[in-house]
């Protein structure tokens, strides 16, 4: 019975549920949410990539950390690519502006069924083509559940690209016509349906926006919820073989089949300039003495990131200070910017584990959780050479469930900046000024360059009130 998965699968935001309903076994998994390097069981392997050598990358973010408007969105922004990034910006603004305006700002609805996340994988960043995908989860919509876009960009050209634009205008008759055969005869799919959908050129595009190529070349059609059936058969994928698939490539298809099957290395979109990445030196002297028995303590936190070039701003604002502070990092942020949470860990501050992409562990299954923490624990340790020993649930959302599966000690908060909300540098400098008691763990996120800009003065003013600045495992340590 294929449903009976479809719950836990929409809930499980590491993984797709495409597995759920497709009968050909094809791997859709663990490849969809930024899979290890080598941790992928699947008989046909997407290829991963390793974001971390992508020159220039940076990550947009978006997040909350309320449990009443839970939502997280990353995409990728990688220079030379404008034009794909712009299209990504678009689609993630408009979705998560839809969720805010109906979950967020309406209040109405089941507390229960409300969250919203987008994460990304790189499917390809070689030579002259980059593809990504972005995976949403929506539990708060009608037909809920997950979705999934790829995104292409075809640097000879300068363009951005579809997944349709993979195969050539003269071959997306066949190319139609063998996804149909494929289809046809799966449990919920509406047949009678097909002819209609894939003849509308508006409806074949907004259908066919998940393609991707395996590591033999194959290419894997991913079929959202609802698309092609009945939405309670779930999601479908069809893989067709690298020989099947070939004639029909257009030639930007054709160089990212070649990319994916064997990659050249190094990308190169053809863009103007790219920045070199700042990554602070700091170097802590030596390990950290101050009795908070003794004296005013107080632990800032940092959340969600690494994030370039905040991240780096922050690590030079703490050093003038000597302050030592508290990362709790997103674990696919950590594998795109290794160097920062490095740097992080070398200036002495503590990392921590916020989870891979931000979902409310509490509506995860015990192995999901442990997935989600334990992957980013492994990233944080291939950057740093130390396991982190606390987590931050995202949303402060954490039950027995969550306690249960992991060994991670849990770090709340005592003062809440809600600095995502308001984007204000000196409004989350007066509130930590403001509410900050002795020993407070203080909530705060690097992602948004305001709540940087607020840390100067958050450090010279509480300073001055004989405030030390300390990590949580620290506080705890000497309290
Ligand atoms: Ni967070």
């Amino acid at each position: 019975m294929r449903t009976r998965t479809l719950l836990p699968s929409l809930l499980m935001l590491g993984t797709l549920a495409v597995t759920a309903a497709c009968s050909s076994g094809s791997d859709g998994s663990s490849a969809s949410s930024g899979a290890r390097p080598g941790a992928n069981p699947s008989p046909s392997p997407v290829r991963s990539v390793d974001p971390s050598k992508i020159k220039g990358l940076e990550i947009v973010s978006d997040s909350s950390e309320q449990s009443s408007c839970p939502y997280a969105a990353s995409y990728p922004d990688v220079p030379g690519a404008e034009a794909m990034t712009a299209t990504m910006k678009k689609d993630v603004e408009k979705r998560l502006a839809d969720f805010r305006s109906q979950v967020c700002e309406g209040g109405e609805g089941d507390a229960e069924a409300r969250e919203f996340n987008i994460s990304y994988q790189f499917l390809v960043a070689s030579g002259d083509v980059l593809g990504v995908r972005l995976t949403t989860q929506d539990a708060s919509g009608a037909g809920s559940g997950v979705t999934t876009r790829t995104y292409w960009y075809d640097g000879k050209a300068g363009e951005y690209r579809t997944a349709l634009g993979l195969v050539a205008d003269g071959s997306q008759d066949a190319f139609v016509a063998a996804l149909k055969d494929r289809l046809e005869g799966r449990e919920g799919v509406d047949a009678a349906a097909l002819d209609d959908l894939f003849s509308d050129p508006a409806s074949r595009a907004s259908v066919l926006d998940g393609m991707d190529f395996t590591a033999v070349g194959s290419l894997r059609v991913t079929f959202d919820r609802g698309d092609v059936g009945a939405p309670a058969a779930g999601s479908y994928l069809v893989t067709l073989p690298k020989k099947t698939i070939t004639p029909w490539l257009s030639a930007f298809g054709k160089r990212v089949q070649r990319q994916t099957v064997k990659p050249s290395g190094s990308l190169d979109l053809g863009a103007a300039h790219v920045p070199e990445p700042a990554v602070p030196t700091h170097t802590a002297s030596g390990d950290d003495d101050t009795d908070c028995k003794k004296v005013k303590c107080i632990a800032l936190t940092f959340d969600d990131g690494p994030a370039a070039p905040d991240t780096a701003t922050l690590l030079t604002y703490l050093a003038q200070y000597k302050a030592r502070a508290t990362f709790f990092t997103v674990g696919q942020n950590v594998a795109a910017h290794p160097g920062l949470v490095r740097a992080e860990a070398r200036a002495g501050h503590e990392v921590g584990n916020h989870s891979w992409n931000h979902p409310d562990l509490t509506k995860l299954t015990p192995e999901q959780i442990a997935s989600q923490l334990g992957r980013t624990s492994a990233a944080i340790k291939a950057a740093t050479g130390k396991t982190p020993t606390v987590f931050r649930p995202p949303y402060g959302a954490i039950d027995d469930k969550v306690r249960a599966a992991t060994r991670l000690s849990p770090v709340l908060w005592d003062v809440d900046t809600e600095d995502w909300k308001y984007r204000d540098a000196a409004k989350v400098a007066q509130t930590v000024i403001g509410k900050t008691q002795r020993n407070n763990v203080v909530l705060m996120h690097d992602i948004h360059p305001t709540s940087v800009a607020a840390v100067p003065q958050i450090l010279r003013t509480l300073t001055a009130q004989g405030y030390h600045f300390v990590t949580v495992s620290h506080l705890r340590a000497t309290l």
